[in-house]
């Protein structure tokens, strides 16, 4: 069967021409240019912190010479770092946060038969993980805070649901409580999404300490960054073996490694790299204080907003643990969240509507809901004689996603140092 030659869209295009308008690094040859070009990286390209202790540590790697996981000191450290940081037993660092949730959809046992509940407001790489293990995404609507919603969920579960994916969106904590009893008394194992709170937390507990594996990115757009790179985190013994195998399927041959309790799978290669964990350890050395200057800014923009009588800010699932990387403000209507949307663009704030953040929508993610996502014609979730018995409904819009999406306006924390 061959496969549709792939066309860029009007949306691709116009995000094309945003880069390249963006995108002036500059002249990279001494380091204080460097640092002069993270600065101006931070303005339209992510990181929050990025400086001198990076840069330092970076070299020191480099001077070292060792740059492969295994042998070397960095990963070792951040991966303790980083369990220590959100409370659990074992952190695996990955090359990406999609490539956290593979691994975890890879430890958790998921593949062909099962369905996989993920909100209907997403990065598509959580779909798409999915689909890659060879199961089938399925969305479940969002409640007022962007989140997944407990209510819907419980209404989507099948014999056939494998896991439950909540995802913390733009470091909003989603509705964990109800959603992990849903999951408990199921018996479905949740894996968290958390590529975009590094950090947060629900209920004096740190995102992604809670369901059965945390996942994380730490790519340029994220809390903490060190480029590209993720994590998956987890208290879970024969998870966290699980976990190393997917990420290296040739693990086994390094001394580092340990025994494992279990058989070993075919694993793939996802493995980190010691100069993006040298960068990651400064980083997650600074999170406390990124979050805390973050969510001090968007305290001081809630007093001092002045928002008119019908449009309300809508209150996270825990107000001191999201992240502060943005506030929801809600409109009565469509049009009155868009004249919103102009007036406070125009107040020099920096907002979107959510409707339109392009692939963080169901509704533009073309290659599942068009089933067309299989890697080959004979290794396709949609194609999978066990998951035939999944109907996905891609065609359906969901209702209340989409009114949400388009009634709340998004208004970005400036960092403020
Ligand atoms: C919610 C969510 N999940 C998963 C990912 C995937 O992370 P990465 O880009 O590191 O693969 C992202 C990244 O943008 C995300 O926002």
């Amino acid at each position: 069967m061959p496969y549709p030659v792939w066309h860029e869209t009007a949306l691709v295009k116009q995000f094309k021409a945003q880069l390249c308008e963006s995108h002036d690094l500059g002249n990279i040859q001494e380091n204080t240019k460097i640092l002069r070009t993270f600065g101006a990286c931070r303005k339209t390209f992510g990181m929050y912190d990025i400086g001198k202790k990076e840069l330092k540590a970076i070299e020191k790697v480099l001077k070292r010479g060792h740059f492969f996981r295994y042998g070397g000191k960095e990963i070792e450290k951040v991966e303790r770092e980083w369990a220590e940081k959100i409370g659990v037993q074992t952190a695996v660092t990955v090359t990406s946060g999609t490539a956290a949730l593979i691994s975890g959809l890879q430890a958790l046992g998921i593949g062909p038969g099962h369905s996989v509940l993920l909100p209907g407001y997403t990065f598509i790489s959580t779909a798409l993980a999915v689909t890659s293990v060879g199961a089938i995404p399925l969305y479940v609507e969002v409640d007022d805070s962007l989140t997944m919603d407990p209510e819907d969920l419980r209404k989507k579960i099948r014999n056939h649901t494998g896991c439950i994916i909540p995802v913390h969106m733009q470091g909003m904590p989603c509705d964990l409580s109800p959603i992990l009893a849903i999951a408990a008394e199921k018996g479905i194992p949740v894996l968290e999404d958390c590529c975009q709170a590094d950090g947060g937390s629900y209920r004096g507990h740190r995102l992604g300490s809670l369901g059965a594996i945390g996942a994380f990115s730490f790519n340029q757009y994220k809390i903490i960054s060190c480029g590209e790179g993720g994590a998956c985190v987890t208290s879970t013994p024969e998870i966290a073996e699980r976990l190393y195998m997917a990420q290296d399927g040739s693990c086994s041959v390094w001394p580092e490694t340990g025994e494992m309790s279990q058989a070993f799978f075919c694993g793939g290669n996802f493995r980190f790299n010691e100069l993006n964990a040298a960068m990651l350890r400064v980083q997650v050395k600074k999170l406390d204080k990124i979050l805390d200057r973050l969510r001090k800014t968007r305290a001081k923009l809630l007093e001092k907003l002045d928002l008119p009588e019908d449009c309300q800010f809508v209150p996270t699932h825990d107000e001191e643990g999201q992240c502060g990387v943005c506030l929801l403000i809600q409109a009565p209507t469509v049009e009155r969240a868009i004249e919103e949307e102009e007036r406070l663009a125009k107040a020099g704030h920096k907002v979107h509507r959510p409707i339109n953040s392009g692939r963080h929508v169901y509704k533009a993610w073309d290659v599942v809901n068009a089933r067309r996502g299989g890697v080959h014609p004979e290794w396709d979730a949609f194609r999978h004689p066990k998951n035939a018995r999944i109907a996905t409904h891609y065609d359906k819009a969901m209702k209340r996603t989409d009114d949400l999406l388009a009634r709340t306006v998004l208004l970005h924390t400036p960092y403020e140092k």
